[in-house]
């Protein structure tokens, strides 16, 4: 897609009622210029009183200043600041409301971002290192925002300017005016010819190597304990260095590259404006006529090079920071324009069958699930066992609806479930292997952003999962947090936080992953036993090394390269 059609499509109906204020303030502020300099007229004429001009079109601005008031010096004087405040205040609002509406653009894609990633399934996220997702949603979005959409806005605004000020030029001398647009338009073709292929590899750079720099951070800080034990900290400053050096130098480059035309106008100006005179002198033109032409030349220039500059360096912008423009994908704006998360209902089941399940990952040589069929009722108790990396976690997967893309059916109640979300569908309370844990309260940590539930109901999961005392520990209302990654709780602590948040969802299937491992027998035992007393009518599934966690299931399974048998009847 072009980036203009994406552009279009990033923008909303009340952005381009923002869009059009701002330049319709942009337009105000620039006929309030003109008549700014065009006053300098009478106010020559006021300095000296025998004036006149060759100029027909100078004479005509005399004449438009021709009221009494323009004639007494003192007047004109307030006019003129009273002029210059009016247009200063028209301008300011201008760049009030662009700042303005780059930031709501910047929160707006940030946050789309973030949920648009959130939402994606978990298959995307296995083949998408976070690093990448997190540039996108920090980085891409404010690049976009205050890289791209803000020099776009000011481009606009500054090429209204310019066209304004040309035609007052035009008027004043069309054949000197006509040079100057040429001469301008020959810089900037010559300049963008130049530079594009230059600035967008850079722009390609940016975006990698920032991306890579992030990365970098990520794995070091949720590596730390062995990268102390292993006085592995060098070989991650070194990598971080590398990329971020990178990513810099490409920065630093771009921002040379777009000095360089305000020099090359710069001294082409002060050239021009010697030019004049002299050609001024040679035609005898008087003195105060040379004055005021000169001082409308060179205010005229001086406020059209920081124009001319701006769109320049909005060029060199545009094509440094147009490869972030490649992340919003259709997927993605698709998602940004309707941001329709859908909301399955959750229903009460009796059987749950596999029929002829298999799944293979992208990368893996063989089937990781081969050929599973299975039936498991409402109120069964299954174990699982299996040696490391038989693929018990992968059917869970499966099964839970994070992976989408196995072969085979899952039925629910005998028919099959029409989105590949598995037991999504269901009341799921499901604990992987490695539990997540948010820097925050213990009930925050359970509670996950879920409606609150009854008191009495709480402390029952607290219970059945020996929480109580930590639970006072960090409580929420004293507002201490677990730390990161649950650093301030222990391993075992961790997994039993992470079973409360799965009984927290009331689960019709429950699922423990290795969930219970580093818990101590005599807890552990405990644990399930209540476990098994409270969900007695409900569907839980066991997965462990250890045979002796699975004695009170009464159908066990185990899995050997994908492959299920039964052990237990
Ligand atoms: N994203 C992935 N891409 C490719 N292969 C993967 C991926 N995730 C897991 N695997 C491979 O799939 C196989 C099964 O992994 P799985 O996590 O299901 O094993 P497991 O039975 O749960 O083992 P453990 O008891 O150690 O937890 C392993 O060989 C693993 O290397
Ligand atoms: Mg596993």
């Amino acid at each position: 897609m072009k980036p203009i059609l994406k552009i279009k499509k990033l923008l909303f109906i009340k952005d381009y009622y923002l869009l059009s204020s701002i330049l319709f303030f942009s337009v105000c502020s620039m006929f309030m210029d003109i008549f700014s300099i065009g006053i300098l007229v009478p106010l020559f004429a006021n300095l000296d009183k025998n004036i006149a001009f060759e100029n027909e079109f100078l004479n005509n601005i005399l004449d438009f200043f021709s009221f009494e008031i323009f004639s007494d010096i003192k007047y004109l004087s307030i006019i003129i600041i009273s002029i210059f405040v009016a247009k200063n205040i028209v301008y300011l609002t201008g760049r009030y409301l662009e700042a303005k509406f780059c930031y709501t653009f910047f929160t707006r894609l940030s946050k789309n971002f973030f949920s648009f990633y959130l939402f994606k399934n978990y298959s995307f996220h296995i083949n998408n290192n976070s690093a990448k997702l997190i540039r996108d949603i920090t980085f891409e979005s404010n690049v976009l925002s205050y890289n791209f959409m803000q020099p776009l806005i000011s481009s606009l605004a500054e090429c209204i300017s310019l066209i304004v000020i040309l035609t007052f030029l035009f008027l004043l001398n069309p054949i000197a005016t006509v040079s100057i647009l040429g001469f301008l338009i020959f810089i900037a073709l010559t300049f963008n010819l130049i530079s594009k292929k230059y600035l967008n590899k850079l722009g390609k750079q940016r975006q990698l190597h920032s991306g890579l720099a992030l990365k970098e951070l990520q794995q070091s800080f949720s590596n730390l304990r062995e990268i102390i034990i292993y006085k592995a900290q060098n070989f991650f400053v070194e990598k971080y260095d590398l990329h971020n050096s990178t990513n810099a130098n490409t920065g630093f480059k771009s921002k040379f590259i777009y000095s360089i035309p305000r020099s090359i106008l710069e001294i082409s100006v002060i050239s021009a404006i010697i030019f004049l005179i002299f050609i001024m002198l040679s035609a005898k033109t008087s003195f105060t006529e040379i004055v005021l032409t000169l001082s409308i030349y060179v205010l005229s220039a001086s406020r059209m090079m920081p124009a001319i500059t701006k769109i320049f360096a909005n060029i060199t912008t545009f094509m440094y920071t147009q490869k972030a423009l490649n992340v919003v994908n259709d997927d993605f704006l698709n998602f940004y324009r309707k941001n329709n998360v859908s909301k399955t209902k959750k229903f009460e089941f009796s059987k749950i069958s596999l029929k002829n399940l298999s799944f293979k990952y992208p990368t893996s040589k063989n089937k990781i699930v081969n050929n599973i069929n299975l039936d498991l009722k409402n109120n069964d108790k299954i174990g699982i066992l299996g040696p490391s990396g038989s693929g018990k976690s992968t059917l869970i997967n499966i099964m839970s609806g994070l992976i989408h893309d196995y072969k085979g059916r899952i039925l629910i109640n005998n028919k099959k479930i029409k989105n590949k979300n598995g037991l999504l569908n269901l009341n799921l309370g499901y604990v992987p292997q490695n539990s997540l844990t948010i820097d925050e309260s213990i009930e925050e940590n359970i509670r996950l952003g879920r409606p609150k539930i009854k008191r009495q109901m709480y402390n029952k999961i607290l219970k059945t999962v020996e929480l109580q005392k930590l639970n006072k520990r960090f409580s929420y209302n004293s507002n201490k947090s677990i730390g990161e990654r649950g650093a301030k709780i222990s391993g075992g602590q961790n997994q039993r936080v992470g079973i409360a948040r799965a009984l927290y969802n009331q689960p019709s299937v429950l699922i423990l992953d290795e969930a219970l491992n580093a818990i101590d027998t005599k807890t552990k035992n405990k644990i399930l036993s209540n476990i098994f007393k409270l969900y007695s009518n409900k569907l839980i599934i066991i997965i462990s090394h250890s045979k002796d966690d699975l004695k009170n299931c009464n159908k066990i399974f185990s899995i050997n390269n994908g492959k299920v048998a039964r052990i237990k009847y």
